[in-house]
């Protein structure tokens, strides 16, 4: 069974507490919602395999640890996991980036999918799918879906805010599946809105609507 991690760090809290107002503007809202992805991605990298190297310092020869195997790729649902890209980037610089486009119909809460392009030998990478809202768990599960048809194996998801539901959903759909929540809020609205939530994370990023 996949974990649930929730973040328990000081600053991550302070972080999403600020960005939760809605006195906050476009900029800042964007610029913390990366240092956020940042600090989750710390986390959210803990098991990543090393294996040992020799070094030679100025001083002495010791052994090290580098990170082996191919070169991760971190996977934004569109629109607004493309605010985690760069924020996860700043730790791993090296790593690939794919786009899954979906949007979630107003009506129905349906995802429906629009895009999909990942990076080569994507099956043999780490995955992580990014996307700062889990409301109902339609567009994540149905993001996972989609890499797990291509033949992806390896996947975290990581999310700034969840709601219950969609974590239950996520748990039911892929038990396999780690997912690092920011903050786990009290539940949906009728509207499918995360209460307290931030509002729509997409419009706030990018200052649309
Ligand atoms: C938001 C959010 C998630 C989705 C979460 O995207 O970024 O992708 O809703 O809701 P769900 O768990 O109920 O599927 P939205 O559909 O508003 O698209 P956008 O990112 O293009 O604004
Ligand atoms: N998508 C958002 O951007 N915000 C929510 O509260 C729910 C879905």
């Amino acid at each position: 069974m996949g974990k649930i991690h929730v973040m328990d760090h000081p600053l991550i809290a302070h972080k999403i507490s600020y960005i939760r107002s809605e006195n906050v503007g476009t900029k800042e809202f964007r610029e913390v919602i990366g240092e956020i992805a940042q600090l989750m991605c710390y986390e959210a990298t803990r098991d990543l395999k090393t294996r040992d190297v020799n070094i030679k310092t100025p001083v002495a020869e010791t052994t090290g640890k580098v990170l082996t195997g191919r070169k991760p790729a971190i996977v934004p649902i569109l629109r607004a996991g493309v605010g985690m890209v760069d924020g996860m980037l700043s730790l791993m610089p090296a790593a690939k980036v794919g786009h899954i486009g979906l949007y979630r119909d107003p009506k129905t809460l349906e995802p429906v999918e629009y895009y999909c392009k990942l990076p080569a030998d994507c099956e043999e990478r780490e995955v992580f799918v990014v996307d700062p809202m889990l409301a109902t768990g339609g567009s994540s599960t149905a993001a996972i879906r989609m890499l797990k048809e291509k033949g992806v194996a390896h996947i975290r998801f990581l999310c700034i805010i969840a709601a219950p539901e969609g974590v239950e959903r996520m748990q039911k759909e892929h038990p396999d599946v780690d997912i690092y929540i920011g903050a786990l809020d009290e539940r949906l609205n009728e509207h499918g809105y995360i209460v307290p939530g931030l509002g729509d994370a997409g419009d706030r990023i990018f200052g649309t609507k």
